[in-house]
Protein backbone atom coordinates (compact mmCIF):
# COMPACT_ATOMS: atom_id res chain seq x y z
CA UNK A 1 0.00 0.00 0.00
CA UNK A 2 2.99 2.38 0.71
CA UNK A 3 4.85 1.51 -2.18
CA UNK A 4 1.38 2.07 -4.30
CA UNK A 5 0.82 4.98 -2.58
CA UNK A 6 4.48 6.54 -3.72
CA UNK A 7 4.10 5.41 -6.89
CA UNK A 8 0.83 7.43 -7.11
CA UNK A 9 2.58 10.75 -5.80
CA UNK A 10 5.51 10.60 -8.07
CA UNK A 11 3.01 10.13 -10.63
CA UNK A 12 0.63 13.10 -9.79
CA UNK A 13 3.81 15.25 -9.23
CA UNK A 14 4.77 14.10 -13.29
CA UNK A 15 1.49 15.01 -14.51
CA UNK A 16 1.51 18.16 -13.16
CA UNK A 17 4.85 18.79 -14.10
CA UNK A 18 3.98 17.86 -17.35
CA UNK A 19 0.76 19.68 -17.25
CA UNK A 20 2.78 23.15 -16.07
CA UNK A 21 5.00 22.67 -18.95
CA UNK A 22 1.70 22.44 -21.17
CA UNK A 23 0.34 25.76 -19.50
CA UNK A 24 4.15 27.71 -20.26
CA UNK A 25 3.57 26.67 -24.19
CA UNK A 26 -0.26 27.55 -24.33
CA UNK A 27 1.17 31.04 -22.74
CA UNK A 28 3.88 31.24 -25.77
CA UNK A 29 1.40 29.85 -28.52
CA UNK A 30 -1.36 32.34 -27.62
CA UNK A 31 0.77 35.36 -27.55
CA UNK A 32 2.10 34.57 -30.79
CA UNK A 33 -1.32 33.46 -32.27
CA UNK A 34 -2.26 37.27 -30.84
CA UNK A 35 -0.25 38.95 -33.22
CA UNK A 36 -1.87 37.60 -36.07
CA UNK A 37 -4.90 39.53 -35.18
CA UNK A 38 -2.46 42.69 -34.63
CA UNK A 39 -0.12 43.04 -36.93
CA UNK A 40 0.40 40.04 -39.70
CA UNK A 41 3.53 41.04 -40.34
CA UNK A 42 4.68 40.64 -37.14
CA UNK A 43 3.10 36.90 -37.39
CA UNK A 44 4.69 36.03 -40.35
CA UNK A 45 8.21 37.13 -38.88
CA UNK A 46 7.69 35.64 -35.87
CA UNK A 47 6.42 32.14 -37.45
CA UNK A 48 9.28 32.07 -39.90
CA UNK A 49 11.62 32.31 -36.92
CA UNK A 50 9.66 29.46 -35.18
CA UNK A 51 9.66 27.14 -38.25
CA UNK A 52 13.30 27.55 -39.36
CA UNK A 53 14.86 28.08 -36.08
CA UNK A 54 17.42 25.25 -35.05
CA UNK A 55 17.08 25.28 -31.73
CA UNK A 56 12.89 25.39 -31.73
CA UNK A 57 12.59 22.96 -34.55
CA UNK A 58 15.15 20.40 -33.14
CA UNK A 59 15.04 20.77 -29.36
CA UNK A 60 12.00 22.21 -28.03
CA UNK A 61 9.62 20.98 -30.87
CA UNK A 62 10.49 17.25 -29.63
CA UNK A 63 10.26 18.12 -26.19
CA UNK A 64 6.80 20.17 -26.36
CA UNK A 65 6.09 16.85 -28.69
CA UNK A 66 7.09 14.84 -25.64
CA UNK A 67 5.10 16.56 -22.82
CA UNK A 68 1.98 16.32 -24.65
CA UNK A 69 2.34 12.28 -25.27
CA UNK A 70 3.77 12.29 -21.66
CA UNK A 71 0.80 14.43 -20.35
CA UNK A 72 -1.72 12.40 -21.89
CA UNK A 73 -0.85 8.75 -21.19
CA UNK A 74 0.14 9.63 -17.48
CA UNK A 75 -3.57 11.08 -17.49
CA UNK A 76 -4.73 7.71 -18.35
CA UNK A 77 -2.59 5.73 -16.34
CA UNK A 78 -3.79 7.92 -13.35
CA UNK A 79 -7.64 7.56 -14.17
CA UNK A 80 -7.63 4.13 -14.13
CA UNK A 81 -5.19 3.95 -11.15
CA UNK A 82 -8.54 5.84 -9.07
CA UNK A 83 -11.20 3.91 -10.93
CA UNK A 84 -9.20 1.07 -9.22
CA UNK A 85 -8.74 2.17 -5.86
CA UNK A 86 -12.25 3.79 -5.78
CA UNK A 87 -13.81 0.48 -6.87
CA UNK A 88 -12.38 -1.47 -3.89
CA UNK A 89 -12.26 1.31 -1.66
CA UNK A 90 -14.62 0.85 1.92
CA UNK A 91 -15.87 3.57 2.03
CA UNK A 92 -18.51 4.47 -0.62
CA UNK A 93 -17.16 6.92 -3.67
CA UNK A 94 -19.22 9.93 -2.74
CA UNK A 95 -18.87 11.88 -6.32
CA UNK A 96 -20.49 15.24 -6.10
CA UNK A 97 -20.15 15.24 -1.93
CA UNK A 98 -16.36 15.88 -2.27
CA UNK A 99 -15.00 16.80 -5.79
CA UNK A 100 -16.03 19.11 -8.26
CA UNK A 101 -17.51 18.60 -11.51
CA UNK A 102 -14.45 19.36 -13.21
CA UNK A 103 -12.15 17.50 -11.20
CA UNK A 104 -14.10 13.99 -11.86
CA UNK A 105 -14.50 14.62 -15.85
CA UNK A 106 -10.50 15.34 -16.20
CA UNK A 107 -10.78 12.84 -18.64
CA UNK A 108 -13.05 13.71 -20.66
CA UNK A 109 -12.11 17.36 -20.83
CA UNK A 110 -8.88 15.76 -21.61
CA UNK A 111 -9.87 13.74 -24.83
CA UNK A 112 -11.94 16.46 -26.00
CA UNK A 113 -8.21 18.57 -26.26
CA UNK A 114 -7.20 15.16 -27.34
CA UNK A 115 -9.45 14.94 -30.19
CA UNK A 116 -8.51 19.39 -30.96
CA UNK A 117 -5.11 18.48 -31.24
CA UNK A 118 -5.81 15.88 -33.93
CA UNK A 119 -7.62 17.98 -36.01
CA UNK A 120 -4.84 21.07 -34.90
CA UNK A 121 -2.16 19.14 -36.43
CA UNK A 122 -4.05 17.97 -39.39
CA UNK A 123 -5.09 21.83 -39.84
CA UNK A 124 -1.43 23.31 -39.65
CA UNK A 125 1.23 20.81 -38.43
CA UNK A 126 0.78 17.73 -41.70
CA UNK A 127 0.48 20.96 -44.18
CA UNK A 128 3.62 22.52 -42.85
CA UNK A 129 5.37 19.16 -42.66
CA UNK A 130 4.19 18.82 -46.63
CA UNK A 131 5.70 21.88 -47.41
CA UNK A 132 8.88 21.91 -45.68
CA UNK A 133 10.06 18.45 -46.59
CA UNK A 134 7.72 16.79 -49.27
CA UNK A 135 6.73 19.42 -51.75
CA UNK A 136 9.19 21.97 -53.49
CA UNK A 137 8.80 25.38 -52.90
CA UNK A 138 10.47 28.75 -53.26
CA UNK A 139 11.05 30.10 -49.61
CA UNK A 140 8.27 32.53 -48.64
CA UNK A 141 8.46 34.35 -45.34
CA UNK A 142 5.27 35.81 -45.47
CA UNK A 143 2.83 32.70 -46.17
CA UNK A 144 1.96 31.78 -42.66
CA UNK A 145 -0.68 34.86 -42.08
CA UNK A 146 -2.61 33.22 -44.99
CA UNK A 147 -2.49 29.89 -44.07
CA UNK A 148 -3.91 30.61 -40.55
CA UNK A 149 -6.60 33.00 -41.73
CA UNK A 150 -7.87 30.17 -44.40
CA UNK A 151 -8.34 27.57 -41.93
CA UNK A 152 -11.26 29.81 -40.05
CA UNK A 153 -13.30 30.44 -43.36
CA UNK A 154 -15.80 27.20 -42.20
CA UNK A 155 -17.90 27.84 -39.61
CA UNK A 156 -17.87 24.42 -38.85
CA UNK A 157 -14.31 24.21 -38.21
CA UNK A 158 -14.18 27.56 -36.35
CA UNK A 159 -17.24 26.22 -33.97
CA UNK A 160 -15.34 22.89 -33.29
CA UNK A 161 -12.34 25.40 -32.57
CA UNK A 162 -14.50 27.38 -30.28
CA UNK A 163 -15.91 24.11 -28.36
CA UNK A 164 -12.45 23.09 -28.09
CA UNK A 165 -11.17 25.89 -26.01
CA UNK A 166 -14.16 26.05 -23.76
CA UNK A 167 -13.54 22.31 -22.91
CA UNK A 168 -9.65 23.52 -22.82
CA UNK A 169 -11.03 25.80 -20.38
CA UNK A 170 -12.42 23.30 -17.82
CA UNK A 171 -9.90 21.25 -18.00
CA UNK A 172 -7.19 24.09 -16.90
CA UNK A 173 -9.57 25.20 -14.02
CA UNK A 174 -9.24 22.01 -12.44
CA UNK A 175 -6.04 20.49 -13.71
CA UNK A 176 -3.71 24.25 -13.15
CA UNK A 177 -4.64 25.34 -10.01
CA UNK A 178 -4.11 21.67 -8.27
CA UNK A 179 -0.93 21.04 -10.16
CA UNK A 180 0.01 23.58 -7.45
CA UNK A 181 -1.20 21.51 -4.65
CA UNK A 182 -0.06 17.69 -6.47
CA UNK A 183 4.00 19.52 -6.36
CA UNK A 184 2.89 19.43 -2.42
CA UNK A 185 2.80 23.94 -2.30
CA UNK A 186 1.10 25.04 0.32
CA UNK A 187 1.97 28.31 1.97
CA UNK A 188 1.29 31.53 2.29
CA UNK A 189 0.90 32.02 -1.63
CA UNK A 190 -1.19 29.29 -2.09
CA UNK A 191 -4.37 31.30 -2.36
CA UNK A 192 -2.60 33.96 -4.76
CA UNK A 193 -1.89 31.47 -6.82
CA UNK A 194 -5.06 29.81 -6.93
CA UNK A 195 -6.03 33.14 -8.41
CA UNK A 196 -3.51 33.79 -10.95
CA UNK A 197 -4.34 30.13 -12.06
CA UNK A 198 -8.43 30.14 -12.12
CA UNK A 199 -7.66 33.72 -13.99
CA UNK A 200 -4.90 32.29 -16.50
CA UNK A 201 -7.60 29.24 -16.98
CA UNK A 202 -10.43 31.84 -18.11
CA UNK A 203 -8.52 34.07 -19.76
CA UNK A 204 -5.80 32.08 -22.23
CA UNK A 205 -9.33 29.99 -23.83
CA UNK A 206 -11.14 33.03 -23.91
CA UNK A 207 -8.68 34.54 -26.05
CA UNK A 208 -8.04 31.49 -28.09
CA UNK A 209 -11.76 31.99 -29.09
CA UNK A 210 -11.35 35.35 -29.98
CA UNK A 211 -8.45 34.88 -32.25
CA UNK A 212 -10.60 32.24 -33.70
CA UNK A 213 -13.79 34.19 -34.12
CA UNK A 214 -11.55 37.20 -35.31
CA UNK A 215 -10.44 35.39 -38.04
CA UNK A 216 -13.46 33.70 -39.00
CA UNK A 217 -15.50 37.15 -39.22
CA UNK A 218 -12.44 38.90 -40.81
CA UNK A 219 -13.13 36.42 -43.65
CA UNK A 220 -16.72 37.17 -44.44
C1 LIG B 1 -7.14 30.13 -32.39
C2 LIG B 1 -6.35 29.28 -31.79
C3 LIG B 1 -5.09 28.68 -32.37
C4 LIG B 1 -4.42 29.00 -33.53
C5 LIG B 1 -4.77 30.07 -34.56
C6 LIG B 1 -3.27 28.12 -33.61
C7 LIG B 1 -2.32 28.13 -34.63
C8 LIG B 1 -1.29 27.25 -34.79
C9 LIG B 1 -0.36 27.22 -35.88
C10 LIG B 1 -0.34 28.25 -37.02
C11 LIG B 1 0.48 26.17 -35.69
C12 LIG B 1 1.60 25.71 -36.65
C13 LIG B 1 2.95 26.00 -36.17
C14 LIG B 1 3.91 25.35 -37.13
O1 LIG B 1 3.94 25.79 -38.26
O2 LIG B 1 4.61 24.43 -36.74
C15 LIG B 1 0.09 25.53 -34.47
C16 LIG B 1 0.72 24.43 -33.91
C17 LIG B 1 0.39 23.85 -32.70
N1 LIG B 1 -0.66 24.21 -31.88
FE1 LIG B 1 -1.93 25.74 -32.21
N2 LIG B 1 -3.26 27.29 -32.51
C18 LIG B 1 -4.37 27.59 -31.73
C19 LIG B 1 -4.72 26.98 -30.53
C20 LIG B 1 -4.05 25.95 -29.93
C21 LIG B 1 -4.38 25.34 -28.66
C22 LIG B 1 -5.53 25.79 -27.77
C23 LIG B 1 -3.48 24.34 -28.43
C24 LIG B 1 -3.37 23.39 -27.26
C25 LIG B 1 -4.39 22.96 -26.56
C26 LIG B 1 -2.57 24.32 -29.56
C27 LIG B 1 -1.52 23.43 -29.70
C28 LIG B 1 -0.65 23.41 -30.76
C29 LIG B 1 0.48 22.50 -30.84
C30 LIG B 1 0.87 21.46 -29.79
C31 LIG B 1 1.12 22.78 -32.07
C32 LIG B 1 2.37 22.14 -32.61
C33 LIG B 1 3.49 23.02 -32.15
C34 LIG B 1 4.60 23.03 -33.07
O3 LIG B 1 4.55 23.68 -34.09
O4 LIG B 1 5.56 22.39 -32.72
N3 LIG B 1 -2.94 25.29 -30.44
N4 LIG B 1 -0.99 26.20 -33.93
Amino acid sequence: MGGLLKSSVAKKFAMALSGLFLVLFLAQHFTINLTSVISPDTFNEISHFMGTNFVVQAILQPILIFGVVFHFIMGFVLEIQNRNARAKSYVSYNGSANSSWMSRNMIYSGAVVLAFLGLHFYDFWVPELAHKYIESHPEDATRYYGELVSKFVSPVRTGLYVVSFVFLMLHLLHGFSSSFQSMGVNNKYSEGIRKFTVGYAIIIPLGFIFIAAFHYFNNL
